[in-house]
């Protein structure tokens, strides 16, 4: 499969990395418990943990850097940042956020009570702690192609109208503090939502009275995959669908680590004057002054910069397309992964692929060791260590549906030629698969336990099953 577009950049700076030896690399990973989130990033040769505030940044918001105006108030970076959204989005008022869950925390805290229902395609982790920690109900609806790992559908994020409506219509309308959809839907395997059904979504809210906010991560990602894949799209410009995408809500949480393009940042933006006055309030006491938001200044320019590059045509036509070879490449492999490829990742469906490991012995966690172990790459664990969970009273394990392994691409960081070598370390482990052992865990932490969770290798032969 071919890697079509060549980068639309030129090299100007370059940050060492090294492959540590085959003998580093097993002291690392017993040292780490076989965690990847507790090895040292010096450890690691192509870092695919997460595609959030790795971005490389142009040498334009570089020079942006050098203008932060670090006023406490009012600082001149501010108010490129509000020009900025405000034209990319069309909301009127916004507050600057260090990043996205913080702007979830704060519509949250202000509108979610004990009991109230919010439906999303797929919440993202953070999204739904926010709900569940005030005793809201973070409810999944997207699309039955979305949970179908092989079946090709150009839009498997969108979100299942019919249900949305049967929820609408069986529920007071208070207890639905606001609707949320997810761009792209990162949680379903970064799968792209039609425009059709962002318009459908927003005409029911708007029929019910609801509110509608977008999580807006990957908007630009997202607005290419209806520029590319909908019908009546194919002219329109990146920043016109974007546009329009978000005039159809009344707010979005945005986490600039994604499609900011930078290393920090986010912000929170609506329609509703007396709902942003409230959520200043907020700001005030857990990230800063409205017009920082727990951000320099010069992060705020960076943002600014990103946002604006982020749309460019030719980025995206790259940034797309690599991730697309990447994992056609890894599905030529024979190796089974969520089609078709998402925007910002690749994801293995590692409990088909390591058939021979049970689910009991985490075949995801265990291909991430060994993604290590051949190449000192680091992917994710999407899996029954992410989701699973030990029952309190029975001491039952419970898995999730799926087993998956994230490769996700930082944006403008690794060639194609990084990529490739991912392929070829994938490859070796496809060849050699069945001497892949399981995984006991040794120690879990009561909530997000995939952070500090510690393991050991099932050396013994396992049971098939
Ligand atoms: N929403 C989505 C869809 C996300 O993917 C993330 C972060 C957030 C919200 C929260 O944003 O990290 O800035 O607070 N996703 C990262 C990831 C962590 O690796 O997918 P944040």
């Amino acid at each position: 499969m071919p890697f079509h577009f060549p980068e639309p950049w030129r090299v100007k700076v370059v940050e060492p990395i090294r492959l540590p030896e085959r003998n580093e690399r097993e002291v690392s990973l017993a040292a780490a418990g076989f965690n990847l989130f507790d090895i040292s990033s010096h450890e690691v040769f192509i870092d695919l943990l997460t595609d959030s505030g790795t971005s490389a940044m142009s040498d334009d918001q570089w020079a942006g850097l050098m203008l932060g105006d670090e006023s406490y108030a009012g600082a001149r970076n501010f108010y490129h940042f509000e020009e900025t959204v405000k034209e990319v989005f069309g909301f009127p008022f916004l507050v600057p956020v260090h990043q996205g869950r913080v702007a979830e925390n704060l519509l949250f805290s202000t509108l979610v009570q004990p009991g109230m229902i919010v439906p999303n395609n797929n919440h993202f982790d953070t999204t739904r702690a926010n709900i569940e920690i005030h005793d809201g109900i973070a409810l999944d609806l997207v699309v039955e192609e979305g949970k179908q790992p092989s079946l090709e559908h150009p839009f498997k994020g969108n979100i299942d109208l019919a249900k949305v409506r049967l929820l609408f219509e069986s529920t007071p309308k208070e207890q639905i503090p606001l609707a949320m959809l997810t761009l792209t839907n990162n949680s379903g395997g970064g799968q792209p939502v039609s425009l059709a059904n962002i318009r459908g979504y927003a005409e029911l809210c708007r029929e019910f009275g609801i509110l509608f906010y977008i999580d807006a991560c990957r908007f630009a990602e997202n607005a290419f995959f209806i520029q590319q894949r909908e019908e009546g799209q194919a002219d329109r410009s990146i920043a016109e669908i974007v546009r329009e995408t978000f005039e159809l809500a009344d707010g979005c949480t945005m986490s600039a680590k994604k499609d900011g393009l930078a290393n920090m940042g986010g912000f929170l933006a609506t329609r509703n004057s007396e709902l942003i006055e409230t959520i200043k309030q907020r700001l005030i006491l857990i990230e800063g002054f409205p017009t920082y938001g727990g951000l320099a200044g010069r992060d705020l320019e960076a943002v600014a910069r990103g946002l604006r590059e982020v749309m460019d045509q030719e980025y995206l036509n790259f940034r797309v397309s690599q991730v697309a070879a990447f994992g056609n490449r890894i599905s030529g492999l024979d190796i089974p992964i969520i089609r078709p490829v998402g925007g910002h990742a690749v994801y293995i469906d590692a409990k088909e692929f390591l058939s021979h490991i049970p689910q009991s012995e985490f075949p995801a966690q265990a291909l991430v060791v060994a993604l290590y172990r051949a190449g000192a790459i680091r992917g994710v664990e999407v899996g029954s260590v992410m989701f699973g969970r030990r029952d309190a009273d029975t001491g039952e394990d419970i898995f999730p549906d799926l087993d998956l392994v994230r490769l996700a691409v930082p944006r403008r960081v690794y060639t194609n030629t990084h990529l490739r070598y991912v392929c070829d370390a994938l490859e070796e482990i496809r060849d050699q698969k069945e001497s892949i052992h399981g995984l006991r865990m040794t120690y879990q932490a009561s909530v997000l336990r995939h952070f500090t969770a510690r393991f050991e290798e099932v050396k013994s032969p396992v049971a098939v099953g």
